[in-house]
């Protein structure tokens, strides 16, 4: 993990093994911080720029040695792209393509230049949020099982300098935000990396004990005997076609004096061969990605100690495989919900609905007053948004809107879809109350409309990850792999809570 750091100084006076400028695309004569490392560096940067085609590109990089001149022994200029293109989403980036290069050249402290302060329109507090998540989520790697030869990182810390004493307090806040939303991030990518067969619905429910021990949640698992006992027959449905038992993991915070209860609810299919319409072998192996809800859910629960809310939250993950045995649920079975409603299971690859249906009512019963699910939930998102955007569908417009707005500061982001009421015609079955795979069109919206089905009058809100949980592709910010989507947004959402009595 990196330390951060913020002091207020100058960049021309730090000790460190490489301090981090930047220049926007199109600049020749660099201003700021940067022309001030360029004059104690008689002009190398701006020779740079004229001479080595330094475009300033988003997240390009250029390495020079100080020889002396400054006390920090290297210099990394990094691009910022267009002015007029720049955001904090850019600030992130940045920092990850800088401490990325830092990492590569073995360098253990950096200091850096904070990307974005001094634009008109930024957050500085934002800003450094977005430089600590650049550099923290950038340079992850998942070692576990590299024996031969694991490279860990070599950056220990990075220590934002920053002129304007006036803008340290904001900047520390950021920081200190980042870490917390980074730290989740991260938590969410090594449970989402690892393997099925390490992360067991077993596995997932020691998981939560151990982060209830640590920051003094309540934490109940229910085994497969409770969850038998208390009607969850859809989560049991999906379960019984494999050898793991499931868990219903519950955890619990209560803010002091608040009255009100929240519900963060994840995915937690550790698993997902489809079942019985199982999966074509081709990918399946991404298909131990589908606990990334759960995984978001108790990275969030594991944060809550250090963002202390001001509502009482409840964090639940149904946590099960789907695996076709000679016992599992076959296409056509019906079977009664813990909400009372029957649900023919004519896909058993639809499965995340059926698991969540369960815990989401669960959540009503408990009286939670807002619910916010997360899930890996259909293919048809990952066609409908990509990699980089999740899809959003709620029965609230305030609750939708605050997290398309935490979605963008975050650069989690998440687009919204309809939960177009015509459609539920969709979900009827001829023998039970609804089925749950109504076929391949809007496959996204009828995967809501059914969870809808599930939450009454609560405001809620469904966040499909299926497109950003699991890059093939590496991005400024998240290596091949597990990337963590939806942790920030919980993370975010939970940051924000105000407790209404
Ligand atoms: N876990 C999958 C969804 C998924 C697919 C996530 C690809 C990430 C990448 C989910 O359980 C599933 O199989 N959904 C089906 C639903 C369909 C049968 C209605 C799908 O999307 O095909
Ligand atoms: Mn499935
Ligand atoms: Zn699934």
């Amino acid at each position: 993990m990196i330390k951060f750091t913020v002091t207020q100084g100058s960049l021309t006076e730090v000790v460190c093994d490489a301090l981090v400028v930047n220049l926007f695309e199109g600049v020749t004569h660099p201003g700021g911080g940067t022309g001030a490392v360029d004059r104690s560096l008689d002009g190398a940067l701006t020779q740079l720029i004229a001479e080595e085609d330094f475009k300033g590109k988003l997240g390009q990089t250029a390495v020079l040695h100080s020889c002396g001149r400054i006390p920090a022994k290297k210099v990394i200029l990094v691009g910022l792209g267009k002015a007029q293109d720049f955001t904090t989403e850019g600030v992130r980036r940045a920092s990850g393509a800088a401490a990325k290069k830092a990492a590569k050249l073995n360098v253990k402290k950096v200091c850096t230049i904070l990307h974005g302060a001094g634009i008109g329109g930024l957050d500085p507090a934002e800003c450094a949020l977005a430089l600590v998540e650049g550099a923290a989520l950038g340079t992850y790697k998942f070692l576990k099982y590299k024996t031969v030869e694991p490279k860990p990182l070599s950056l220990e810390e990075v220590e934002i300098v920053e002129m304007d004493a006036g803008k340290i307090p904001a900047i520390r806040e950021g920081v200190a935000k980042g870490e917390i939303t980074s730290d989740a991030t991260i938590f969410a990518r090594d449970l989402i990396n690892d393997t099925s067969n390490v992360i067991t619905p077993t596995a997932l429910a020691e998981t939560a004990q151990q982060i209830a021990r640590e920051n003094g949640l309540e934490c109940q698992v229910m085994d497969v005997d409770q969850i038998q006992s208390l009607g969850m027959n859809l989560l049991l449905a999906v379960a019984q076609g494999s050898a793991q038992p499931p868990k219903f993991i519950v955890l619990k915070y209560s803010a002091p004096g608040a009255k009100r209860t929240v519900a963060i609810v994840g995915k937690g299919i550790t698993f997902d061969s489809g079942g019985l319409s199982i999966k074509p072998s081709e990918g399946m192996e991404y298909m131990k990605d589908d606990m990334s809800g759960a995984a978001a859910v108790l990275a969030a629960m594991r944060a809550i100690s250090r963002i202390k809310p001001g509502a009482n939250v409840l964090g639940l993950a149904p946590a099960t495989e789907n695996m076709p045995s000679g016992g599992a649920v076959k296409p056509g079975d019906v079977v009664r919900s813990f909400a009372g409603k029957t649900v023919e299971i004519n896909n058993t690859d639809a499965e995340g609905r059926l698991i969540l249906a369960d815990a989401l009512a669960y959540a009503v019963k408990q009286g939670a007053e807002e619910i916010l699910d997360v899930a890996t939930l259909t293919g048809a998102c990952v066609v409908a948004l990509g990699r980089a955007i999740s899809g959003v569908m709620s029965n609230n417009r305030e609750l939708v809107n605050r997290l398309i707005s935490i979605g963008e500061k975050e650069g989690d982001l998440v687009w919204e879809l309809p939960l177009y009421k015509d459609y539920e015609e969709l979900l009827k079955s001829d023998i039970a109350d609804i089925k749950n795979s109504p076929g391949r069109e809007a496959a996204t919206i009828t995967g809501g409309l059914f969870l809808q089905e599930f939450v009454g009058e609560v405001p809620w809100a469904h966040i499909d990850i299926a497109g950003p949980s699991f890059l093939e592709k590496s991005a400024f910010t998240s290596p091949k792999g597990g990337s963590g989507a939806g942790t920030r947004i919980l993370v975010r959402y939970l940051m924000e809570l105000q407790d209404s009595r």
